[in-house]
């Protein structure tokens, strides 16, 4: 992906940021030569996020261990992070958990471990990085997902957390904004090769079924939703605050849900 901003000197922190949609916004903010930091839960997928995102940045590359779930582990981190760069820039929180099952199927605890991770661990990342944000000037990006617009059938519990998600960057966009600080969401669409996908659509008949619900006829990568956060990142966003900007091809204007009954 080509260099389209310049985030020399600059700091991003990616919660979650150790595969899929929010590695691929990892590498494109490292791509651009920021310092970066990543942590998710497991030491070997951040250590292969970090060798990988080295290689990528003129900057540092910084990893962490940590669960969203965990306040004191996620305020630990993202302080060592501010303290080994100084000031955060730019964070994007992406850290969430998916798995396609009816309401009735889901246990409380089901239920529960996903509304904790991407809701109240977007939360968790957001506080504890709130201090070390810069201000003016610092820019907070939540992935969302298209199930906080659309309802859809065995994700009650993604859908109740998502639209948290983006109702948590609208409240915090009114509160933090006189400070210069930014926070805004991005929603993916469906996005090929990634974990998501992989739960919601693991057959070619879903795949083939999901791309015909996209107006643009074909599957996300993760640059089409890095270059959005870029853009938010960016001075170029400067009066865009509390928006919930789509990269999705369309997708959630049709409304289309995923039909998973193929899949549960
Ligand atoms: N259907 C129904 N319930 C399920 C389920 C499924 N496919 N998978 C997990 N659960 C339930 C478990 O039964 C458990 O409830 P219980 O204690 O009442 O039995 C509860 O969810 C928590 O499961 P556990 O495996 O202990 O949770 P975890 O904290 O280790 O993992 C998940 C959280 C379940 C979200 C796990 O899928 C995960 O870690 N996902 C991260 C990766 C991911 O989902 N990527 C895509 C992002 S869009
Ligand atoms: P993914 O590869 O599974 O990414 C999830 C990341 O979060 C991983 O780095 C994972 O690493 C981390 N994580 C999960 N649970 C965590 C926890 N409790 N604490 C800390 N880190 C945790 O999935 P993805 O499909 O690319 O999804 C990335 C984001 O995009 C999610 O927010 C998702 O909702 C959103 N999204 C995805 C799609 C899609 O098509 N895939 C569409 C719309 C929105 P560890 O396992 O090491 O913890």
């Amino acid at each position: 992906m080509k260099a389209e901003f310049n985030y020399a000197g600059c700091n991003v922190f990616v919660a979650g940021g150790t595969s899929g949609i929010n590695l691929g916004i990892a590498e494109a903010f490292a791509r651009t030569g920021s310092n970066i930091g990543v942590g998710s839960r497991k030491q070997e997928k951040v250590g292969r996020a970090v060798a990988g995102l080295a290689k990528l940045t003129t900057g540092k590359a910084f990893g962490y261990c940590f669960d969203v779930r965990n306040a004191k582990a996620v305020e630990t981190a993202i302080a060592g992070f501010a303290e080994e760069v100084g000031r955060i820039d730019v964070l994007v929180s992406g850290a969430a958990g998916n798995f396609p099952a009816l309401a009735h199927d889901i246990s409380v605890n089901g239920f529960k471990a996903v509304v904790d991770i991407d809701l109240l661990g977007t939360y968790h990342v957001m506080k504890a990085a709130y201090p070390h944000m810069k201000k003016p000037g610092g820019s907070i990006i939540n992935i969302s997902a298209p199930q906080a617009v659309v309802p859809m059938s065995h994700q009650v519990h993604v859908c109740a957390a998502k639209a948290g998600v983006d109702m948590v960057t609208r409240c915090l966009a009114i509160e933090w904004g006189g400070e210069g600080l930014r926070v805004n969401s991005v929603i993916p669409g469906p996005i090929d090769g990634t974990e998501g996908m992989a739960r919601l659509a693991p057959t070619s008949e879903m795949r083939e079924r999901v791309v015909g619900t996209v107006p643009m006829r074909r599957f996300g990568v993760p640059e089409d939703v890095a270059r959005a956060c870029l853009f938010l990142g960016s001075e170029a966003a400067g009066f865009v605050n509390g928006t919930i900007m789509t990269a999705d091809g369309g997708w959630t204007q049709t409304g289309a849900a995923l039909e998973l009954d193929a899949v549960t």
